[in-house]
């Protein structure tokens, strides 16, 4: 019979990635509760009206990579990123009635149809933070420092924070305006999607991959038109505060003003860190603030920012970790003695096994030495006195204890 493979851009995570993924999750759990977030956790499919309303039906993800399926007439999608299902479970669950800031945090499976490559998956993991109620820039500052501090906390320095300005709808369309007047002359020789993207999207052109196109847009016309300072006053006043704050937080940044993500509902801050050592997907975290989806989703007026980051991308930045070994491992040739003191030991919280096949005594002891740090050797003479005999497995240490004051970690 034909085997059945894996699905294309989808991997298993093995055992023995897992310590891996467990170090990511628990890091993010530790990192996230000291600044006050609270986990949440949303369904993997949602509305297909959410995301196209919420990530905006201008952008890649939503015109060619959502996996998109009817049920009862009804059109659903599995989720291509988190933001959107979590600021619906805010507005459905009334969660701008809690006192401001209110910040969650979250991890789980995503889902994009893009052509599979290193370092992008059809379905990949994300972990991410959105931090509701506070447009002033300490916001900005504190979720910037959240994904700086959660890296570190996963022994990750060596990345670049790019950051940059989007503005506000007013003053960015001014800026559309501009870029499209520098770019018209140009138009019949750019791409087929940077043709679509001037009309429906033109910030989007300026991240467009294509040499042809690149060339154009490095054009000093439209280069002084990309570099000037187009923000108002007042984004700009924000911009400035939030770098304010990240000098005296010590976080180091590069302005990029090609910075405009992929996703429509951005405004004022975006930010992404990058990595030297991923290739051409170098972006393990990306982000911004998005002042108006929570309003445009149907909820009340309530500025936000937040950032999620590719697990898989950070797990091949932290490569192999130490497979987790068992606490204990129970060698003896009498099964019922072994299996009660197995069971007393899990009670205790001590992760054992012991021999399913009654093996001889030193196959079992050979076997403790893959597969746990210590031996727990039950021999007659042991039983009958109550006691155990420990044996460290990586310093050959030996003792004998009472059964019942057995202590191990
Ligand atoms: P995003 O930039 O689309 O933003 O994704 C964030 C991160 O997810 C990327 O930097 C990358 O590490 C990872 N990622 C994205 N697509 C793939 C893929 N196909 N394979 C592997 N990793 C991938 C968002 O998703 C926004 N929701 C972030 C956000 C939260 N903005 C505000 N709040």
């Amino acid at each position: 019979m034909a085997m059945i493979k894996v699905q294309k851009g989808t991997k298993d995570i093995l055992p023995n990635e897992m310590p891996i993924w467990h170090f990511m999750e628990k890091k993010a759990e530790e990192v996230f509760t000291a600044y006050g977030a609270k986990e949440i956790r949303t369904p993997i499919f949602e509305a297909t009206e959410l995301f196209a309303r919420g990530v905006g039906d201008t952008t890649d993800i939503v015109n060619k990579e959502m996996y998109t399926f009817e049920k009862s007439d009804r059109s659903l999608t599995l989720r291509p990123e988190n933001t959107a299902g979590v600021v619906r479970s805010f507005i459905e669950n009334g969660m701008h009635r809690l006192s401001a800031p209110v910040k969650l945090w979250y991890k789980g499976p995503m889902f994009r149809y893009e052509r599979p490559q290193a370092g992008r998956q059809r379905q990949f993991h994300q972990v991410g933070v959105e931090v509701f109620g506070i447009k002033q820039a300490t916001a900005d500052a504190e979720v910037i420092l959240m994904a700086v501090d959660y890296l570190k906390a996963l022994g990750l320095n060596d990345l670049t924070v790019e950051l940059n300005s989007l503005g506000c709808p007013k003053c960015r369309e001014e800026f559309k305006q501009r870029l499209k007047d520098v770019i018209r002359p140009y138009l019949p020789q750019l791409c087929e999607d940077c043709q679509t993207r001037f009309e429906k999207n033109p910030l989007r052109l300026l991240d467009c991959k294509s040499p042809e196109c690149q060339e154009i847009y490095s054009k000093p016309e439209i280069q002084a038109v990309i570099q000037g300072d187009f923000i108002c006053e007042e984004c700009s006043s924000h911009f400035e505060e939030l770098k304010s704050y990240l000098d005296v937080l010590g976080i180091k940044y590069e302005r990029n003003k090609l910075l405009v993500r992929g996703l429509d509902y951005y405004n004022r801050t975006v930010f992404e860190i990058k990595s030297n050592n991923l290739g051409s997907q170098n972006a393990v975290c990306g982000g911004g603030r998005y002042d108006s989806l929570v309003k445009n989703l149907g909820g009340e007026d309530t500025p936000a920012i937040g950032f999620a980051m590719g697990m898989e991308r950070l797990a091949s930045l932290l490569g192999e970790k130490q497979e987790e070994r068992l606490t204990a491992y129970i060698v003896s040739n009498n099964t019922l003695e072994a299996v009660k003191l197995t069971q007393e030991l899990r009670q205790k919280g001590i992760s054992c096994e012991f021999d399913l096949t009654n093996k001889k005594f030193v196959k079992q002891l050979e076997k403790a030495s893959k597969v746990s740090k210590y031996a727990v050797i039950l021999g007659e003479d042991e039983i009958s006195k109550g006691e155990v005999t420990v044996k460290n497995l990586d310093t050959s240490e030996q003792t004998t204890v009472k059964r019942e004051e057995l202590k191990l970690s």
